[in-house]
């Protein structure tokens, strides 16, 4: 893959590079979409990468289906798929590892411990692989998204980062890999999480406090049978400050993790600043 590249940069191409976990669905493919739209070359990598599931994650189970993957991302126009396997990837023994700090510590890196180090080293190996001149990330993994800019940024990595927006179902439920592995019952109750998103941005535009919104959202989740909250909170965006008013000055992501069963979903909702469009 890597010599690969290297001939594509040669005879001047440029590489576009959408990092996935595999199991793709529309949000995935919309990321490939994006990329194509600013590349000659789209390149998607599938894998399932362990040192970013703690040991009692779902590593095992993680959906997976390789000969679908290639098919829907070559469909959708990608040019390459890189599937490498762990040996490839890790070989026998690593000892190095790119580490985020403070914006890490919050969120689902409070309660994921390491996650975001597997999340970090992955990804800047892949790039050294991909080499891309351009990597897009969803904003459904908002604070993956934040640590991957704060990475490139901190190590001067010459690659441009896009943030494409969240996919939904019809229903509103965020487009997730994980969403298969929901019993029907917990699949019903999961519209709560973005029906709370929603309804907090829109308080926020009626200008009601940020407080109250993220109290009443809270309860009304944890009213919910089969759902675990793990957070719900409201940070500024990418400096993932905890942001206990709005404030019109700065990004406000407000986002969530829940369980239901086994299954953890997250989804967020990001209100821009002012002076930049709503979404
Ligand atoms: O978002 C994902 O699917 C993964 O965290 C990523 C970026 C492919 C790294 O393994």
């Amino acid at each position: 893959m890597q010599a690969r590249a290297e001939e594509l940069r040669l005879s001047g191409k440029r590489i576009a590079f959408v990092p996935t976990m595999g199991y793709l669905h529309e949000g995935h493919l919309s990321l490939i979409d994006a990329a194509g739209r600013e590349s000659d070359i789209v390149i998607v990598s599938i894998f399932v990468n362990p040192t970013q599931f703690g040991p009692q994650e779902d590593f095992e189970n993680y959906p997976r289906d390789l000969e679908r993957d290639i098919e829907l991302a070559k469909k959708r126009g990608a040019h390459i798929v890189f599937h490498p396997s762990a040996e490839a990837m890790y070989g026998e023994c690593p000892l190095t590892n790119v580490e985020v700090s403070r914006i890490t510590d919050v969120l689902c890196g409070a309660s994921r411990q390491g996650h975001f180090r597997g999340v970090a080293t992955v990804v800047t190996k892949l790039f050294n692989i991909v080499k891309p001149h351009l990597a897009v990330f969803g904003q459904k993994d908002a604070q993956q998204a934040a640590v991957i800019l704060k990475m490139v940024e901190d190590l001067n990595m010459d690659i441009e980062i896009r943030i494409a927006p969240i996919v939904r179902e019809s229903d509103g439920l965020a487009m997730s890999s994980r969403n298969v592995r929901l019993k029907a019952e917990d699949r019903k109750n999961a519209l709560i999480l973005s029906r709370t998103l929603f309804s907090i941005r829109e308080g926020l535009y009626n200008g009601e406090p940020l407080g109250k919104l993220l109290e009443q959202g809270r309860a009304k989740i944890q009213k919910i049978p089969g759902a675990r909250l793990d957070y719900l909170e409201a940070r500024t965006f990418p400096g993932m400050e905890l942001l206990q008013n709005a404030d019109p000055d700065k990004n406000c992501l407000i986002a969530l993790a829940a369980r239901f069963g086994k299954v953890r979903l997250i989804d967020n909702v990001l209100i821009p600043k002012k002076g930049e469009q709503r979404v």
